[in-house]
């Protein structure tokens, strides 16, 4: 009885040893991020670009299914670029400001959340050509854009830099 104790609490170490080993091993290969972009390029390079797409189907709406294709990219990297604006790090004017809030999960994060949720929603209206559905949400994007530069974009309306 007794050495079948014995046992049964080397079977438990072994696990529990195991499962620090694995936890460590889950943990150095942790992916980790490496900003490339500023905040200015990505919202040049892909927010610009992009959400331009997806408001303009309001007055131009796609004609066939190339032009529907279309918005729904723009939608999904959209999306994505969501995800890519909580990467801390990236270079910004207000850097630390922004470091600081993702860690906080505060507004910042809250707008890039937003961002994500709504193009998310753009890309399954633009999947059912659902014009109305996306003619409603523009203006929500554009209060999330509107929302986020009052807070951190330099140049904040016409103000001067900090
Ligand atoms: C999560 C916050 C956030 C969201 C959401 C956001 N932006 Fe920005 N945007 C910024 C910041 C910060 C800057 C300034 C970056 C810098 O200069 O370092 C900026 C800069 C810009 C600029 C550059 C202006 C200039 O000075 O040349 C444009 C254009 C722009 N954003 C468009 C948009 C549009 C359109 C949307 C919505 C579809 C949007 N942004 C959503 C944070 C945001």
């Amino acid at each position: 009885m007794k050495s079948k104790n014995m046992s049964k609490l080397l079977w438990v170490e072994s696990i529990f040893v195991l499962t620090l080993i694995l936890a460590g091993t889950a943990m150095a290969q942790a992916p980790s991020f490496r900003p490339v972009a500023t905040v200015l390029q990505i919202m040049q390079g892909m927010v610009v670009p992009n959400s331009d797409v997806i408001f303009k189907v309001s007055h131009n709406p796609p004609k066939d299914d190339k032009e529907w294709t279309n918005v729904q990219n723009s939608a999904i990297t959209l999306a994505e670029v969501g995800n890519l604006l909580m990467i801390p790090g990236r270079t910004s004017v207000y850097k630390d400001l922004i470091d600081t809030d993702i860690k906080r999960n505060g507004d910042w994060a809250k707008n890039a959340k937003a961002l994500t949720e709504l193009s998310t929603r753009a890309f399954h209206a633009a999947s059912a050509k659902d014009i109305k559905e996306l003619d409603a949400m523009n203006n929500e994007l554009e209060a999330t854009c509107e929302h986020c530069h009052a807070t951190y974009h330099p140049l904040r309306g016409n103000e001067p830099l900090p």
